[in-house]
């Protein structure tokens, strides 16, 4: 439980954690590959640790000074069997992306996960991979403990994406390394690309939808990463720069692969002063510095195809709206019910607690902003869920009294040093 009380302003500068999107890939792309890897900048963070501890069970050996994680890849083939279950925590990429490499590999194996990755859906990639000639035992055929049943080789395919998801896209793409003609996924609407853009696929855009293909003539590249910021830790301060009266926040090294910042555009679509300095490219990835300085935000609607883009920021997103001159909305976005928790849910009770006016949609949430707004002092449940418990922290900063959030330690799963950040930047 961490006490927060309502905050004057917030100003300084911080800098982002590694992006757990690009390090869980830089991790298990380096355990594929022939011969040694360096990621700088790896995530202390406990999903992205995750992942190493699941290859180190896989064979590949792995050591990490402070944040530099050295790899020594076994090669496509290398891979061998865990002798007991693999644990992925409450690493949701973890397990769809591991789930697609061991099956192409041909490596049975049992996956297993907290209480809340135990709870999400994995027929998601279930589906796909059976089409491609891979058998599951899977408790209630749906969830972990998922048994990876892989059959003698991988049957390419051709896979329309039925979701518009970054983990079964790279699932299916990761199961495509190893077959012996092309896999191609076929993507309507673009989700964060950084499987494309790390293993350097072949992708062919026509009339908007996305062709992206994967085999085992795909070369995985033995290459040193250096994980730039994570946009979506970002996204809490430029949230809490805008609405926090004389803030003032820089934020160094952020992560600005269009396929993740939607956050910032709607954010500036609402009136945010954010300014983009600084920007360069690490690794396949664009990196800027970013301030953001306090201003009265307009509502917002976001469109439906804009949410694959900010599934993440979601929760911040909404805590931005109840402090917008009227009325915000957006819709199209029921794949938040099968997050870390039900998100949708998780929100709507964090919005309740602090005293905001909105209604709960199946897909969405409106919500009647009121530029006077300040939350109402409150004990807010995080449900062990990290993007809600930092989004519950700059809600409750913003109050005039002492909040609370529960378990508020699970920040750590993406973000160690979010309570160490909220202080240096609180002006009390
Ligand atoms: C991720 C994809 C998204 C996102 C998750 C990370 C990834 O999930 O919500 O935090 O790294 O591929 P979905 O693919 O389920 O939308």
């Amino acid at each position: 439980m961490k006490y927060v009380y309502g905050l004057k302003s917030l100003k300084g500068a911080i800098s982002m954690p590694p992006d757990k999107s690009i390090a869980h890939r830089a991790a298990m792309f380096a355990s594929i590959a022939d011969g040694t890897s360096v990621i700088e900048n790896y995530s202390a963070a406990a999903d992205p640790q995750t992942t190493l501890s699941c290859f180190r069970q896989l064979g590949v050996t792995i050591d990490q000074v402070g944040d530099t994680v050295t790899i020594k890849g076994v090669g496509r083939d290398g891979l061998s069997s865990p002798e007991t279950a693999i644990d992925c925590g409450n690493s949701g990429t973890t397990a769809r992306l591991l789930t697609g490499i061991l099956a192409g590999a041909g490596i049975e194996a049992t996956l297993i996960g907290d209480d809340s990755l135990s709870s999400r859906t994995m027929k998601r990639i279930i589906n796909p991979l059976q089409q491609m000639g891979v058998n599951f035992e899977a408790r209630n055929g749906d969830f972990l403990p998922l048994t990876i049943k892989p059959g003698n080789s991988i049957t390419p395919m051709k896979y329309d994406l039925p979701i518009p998801s970054a983990q079964v896209k790279s699932c299916v793409l990761l199961a495509g390394l190893f077959g012996t003609k092309p896999t191609e996924v076929i993507e309507p609407v673009i989700s964060r690309d950084h499987t494309e853009r790390l293993l350097n696929l072949e992708v062919e855009t026509n009339a908007g939808v996305r062709h992206i293909r994967s085999s085992r003539s795909t070369d995985i590249p033995l290459q040193n990463y250096a994980v730039p910021g994570d946009f979506s830790a970002a996204a809490f301060w430029l949230v809490a720069g805008s609405i926090y009266p004389n803030a003032e926040i820089e934020l160094k090294n952020v992560g600005l692969n269009p396929t993740r910042t939607a956050a910032m555009h709607i954010l500036q679509r609402m009136g945010a002063d954010i300014s983009v300095t600084n920007e360069r490219s690490s690794v396949s990835e664009p990196v800027a510095d970013l301030v953001v300085r306090f201003k009265q935000l307009k509502p917002v609607e976001i469109r439906p195809e804009e949410v694959p883009n900010c599934i993440d920021e979601l929760p911040i997103l909404s805590v931005a709206m109840a402090f917008a001159d009227g009325i915000s909305t957006f819709r199209g976005a029921s794949d938040l019910r099968h997050k870390e928790s039900d998100r949708l849910a998780a929100v709507a009770a964090l919005l309740k607690e602090a005293g905001v006016r909105f209604e709960e949609h199946e897909d969405g949430l409106t919500i009647f902003g009121d530029p006077s707004f300040v939350a109402k002092p409150a004990t807010y449940e995080s449900l062990h869920d990290h993007r809600i418990a930092m989004s519950a922290a700059i809600l409750a900063g913003r109050s005039d009294g002492k909040s609370s959030v529960k378990d508020a330690s699970c920040t750590a799963i993406s973000y160690p040093k979010f309570w160490e950040d909220l202080s240096t930047l609180s002006v009390v």
